[in-house]
């Protein structure tokens, strides 16, 4: 049973044009986290339909990949999440629904950013050195499928600056100098999700991984790592089917999880 006790929800699906990511579209005025009340939702009603969106003004306790918490100021920024049923994919092709949603959301931004968007391995959105963005992808897995999908993404739009923990943050309004409109953005990332996700459903994996490798921050140049406490230079060369990342060391290829390596500045 939900309460919805001073959540003021908005029905709103005018405002975009794809066939289903998006369509049914829930605004929220406060959350703690779409991602957790999307999860709730699913458990708690009757089956929504793919591609169900959550969009919160304000989310007080977002999460961040491994165990962070995502901040975000009200009013000023995406934070939404979408429902996905991607069942054609096995449990070891999940990375590819992390590759097409990252490039989903950078194609987006592309007309408004440029180039200098990239996609840190494994599915942060950068501008230059700095992170726009991220994602948090929650699998629902069923036997040995995935059932569900919850894709949760945070993108600092208009906020005008970031606590000194986060000082490697960016917003679109830090670079473009104005504010941008939350719906629209939201519409044109939907557009494209759903068009990189339906290239997957097509079957289109080796598209998807090619296209991702080319938005890949920092590929084929050397940088610094940490791993195990070691600190290296090294160079991405590639990125597993299974999503571990490469890379090319004094000591040879080597492959790293997301716990294992560390990006030094
Ligand atoms: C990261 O870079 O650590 C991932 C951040 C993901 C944040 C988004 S905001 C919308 C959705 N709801 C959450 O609680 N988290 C994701």
């Amino acid at each position: 049973m939900f309460l919805l006790l001073n959540i003021n929800i908005t029905l709103q699906n005018n405002i975009i044009s794809s066939l289903f990511v998006g369509q049914n579209l829930l605004i929220l005025k406060e959350v703690n986290s779409t991602n957790d009340f999307l999860k709730n939702l699913l458990s708690n009603s009757k089956p929504l339909p793919e591609g169900t969106a959550i969009m919160a003004e304000t989310q007080y306790a977002g999460r961040g990949q491994q165990q962070n918490k995502w901040h975000s100021e009200p009013g000023k920024n995406l934070t939404f999440s979408i429902l996905l049923n991607p069942g054609f994919l096995s449990l070891d092709e999940q990375f590819d629904l992390t590759r097409a949603m990252s490039l989903g959301v950078t194609d987006a931004l592309e007309p408004l950013l440029g180039q200098q968007l990239k996609i840190k391995w494994p599915n942060d959105i950068y501008y230059g050195d700095k992170k726009l963005g991220g994602m948090l992808i929650e699998n629902l897995i069923h036997g040995s499928s995935i059932k569900s999908t919850i894709v949760g993404i945070g993108l600092n739009v208009n906020q005008e600056g970031f606590p000194d923990e986060a000082s490697n943050a960016v917003s679109v309004k830090q670079i473009l100098q104005k504010d941008y409109d939350l719906h629209s953005l939201l519409a044109d990332i939907c557009s494209s999700i759903e068009s990189w996700y339906l290239n997957l459903r097509a079957g289109k994996k080796e598209t998807v991984r090619i296209a991702y490798l080319d938005r890949l921050y920092n590929i084929n140049q050397p940088r610094p790592f940490k791993a195990n406490g070691e600190t290296f230079t090294g160079t991405i060369t590639n990125v597993r089917s299974n999503g571990l990342l490469v890379v090319n060391t004094d000591n040879g290829e080597r492959e790293f999880s997301l716990k294992e390596i560390e990006f030094l500045k």
